[in-house]
């Protein structure tokens, strides 16, 4: 190892420096979100006082956040204190016709400030840190005792399908296929794009009864695909009461390896043999958006004690459960794969 007192490269050093200021950035994204600023702003360049009577924040702080958002291209400086949308600042808008605005919030959710400090302890352990902080499971408390983060999660879920649900449901083969099966669905916003490509098929939506609550009108009684769907809430570790010829898991199996086999065994008992599996998912061996996937690994290590997965890692898990890997293909123009299966005959 050189260990000759020579000065570093400048940019290594700011690069480093960027690195770690990183939960200052993204704490200024936050707070640019939460006072509203990209719902503020229209499409005319505004100064910084209209702005803060806007948001009703004090002008010369509100401008100090401003710039520091500006430097990351969220928003513009385009005269003294006067500033415009970009189209970073654009995807956080309320109205964005897609938008980011909810996955940004959900990625500093208040809990991440309190886990992150401890991820070389979730580190050594292998462990979730969220359990210990809180006094109980993830999902559990963000039912019972943070609805506000647990709306800000279905709706960043519900982003993020918009943005990839018409590239999967292109990505998917439903020949032959009755009815179609989504685990974990969320809100019903890859189904829908599903159903309405496909008129003949028939789907169900499964996922918590707390979510399948919320889920998308047109899925739910009076809604126009409803006669075509029946929607299930349950625990799809425990339970798997749906005979489908395709069931998907989209962004579902990154708990633990207990829950993700659990789930996968539910599939492979309640399934004719033959019948599909689709599992849409970021493989972390293999992203197009590394520095998110990677990071979103350990967020799932901290709050669930779960993980983003290769091909390999899951290939073991659904042989184990009685599910045959079978193709592995990206979706375009997404970060995401999938990772086709199918269930075998049980073993004698
Ligand atoms: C990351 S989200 C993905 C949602 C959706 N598939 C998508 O891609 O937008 C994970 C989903 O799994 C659901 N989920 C978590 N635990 C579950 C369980 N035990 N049984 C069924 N669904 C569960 C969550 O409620 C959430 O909707």
């Amino acid at each position: 190892m050189n260990t000759r007192a020579e000065t570093p490269d400048p940019l290594l050093v700011t690069r480093l420096r960027e690195l770690g200021m990183s939960l200052g950035f993204a704490g200024a994204l936050r707070a640019g979100v939460k006072l509203g600023l990209p719902d503020a702003l229209g499409d005319e360049p505004a100064h910084v006082s209209v702005l803060a009577s806007a948001v009703n924040a004090d002008t010369e702080t509100l401008d100090r956040l401003l710039r520091a958002l500006t430097s990351h291209g969220v928003f513009e400086e385009v005269g003294e204190s006067r500033y415009a949308h970009t189209e970073l600042s654009r995807l956080l808008r309320e109205d964005a016709p897609v938008g980011v605005r909810y996955m940004v919030l959900w990625a500093s959710a208040p809990w991440t400030w309190e886990a992150w400090p401890r991820l070389d302890e979730a580190v050594r352990t292998g462990k979730a840190v969220f359990p210990d902080i809180y006094g109980k499971e993830f999902f559990a408390y963000l039912k019972e005792e943070d609805e506000s983060s647990a709306d800000v999660f279905n709706r960043a879920m519900t982003q993020s399908s918009a943005i990839t649900s018409v590239a999967v449901a292109g990505t998917l083969d439903l020949t032959g296929i009755g009815t179609v099966a989504d685990i974990g669905g969320g809100q019903g916003h890859l189904l829908r794009t599903l159903l309405e490509r496909h008129p003949e098929v028939r789907g169900v939506l499964f996922d918590l009864e707390a979510v399948v609550a919320g889920a998308d009108a047109s899925l739910l009684p009076g809604g126009p695909l409803a006669e075509r769907v029946t929607v299930v809430g349950g625990d799809c570790r425990r339970e798997m009461p749906v005979e489908a010829d395709l069931y998907i898991f989209k962004n579902v199996l990154e708990w633990d390896d207990d829950s993700t086999y659990n789930a996968l065994r539910r599939v492979a008992e309640a399934a004719r043999p033959g019948a599909r599996v689709a599992l849409v998912q970021n493989l972390v061996e293999d992203s197009s958006e590394m520095k998110v996937t990677t990071t979103m690994d350990l967020f799932l290590l901290l709050n669930v004690g779960g993980r983003k997965h290769t091909r390999r890692s899951l290939a073991g898990l659904m042989e184990r459960a009685g599910i045959r890997q079978d193709e592995v293909r990206p979706v375009p123009s997404t970060s995401l794969h999938v990772i086709e299966g199918t269930v075998l005959e049980p073993k004698k």
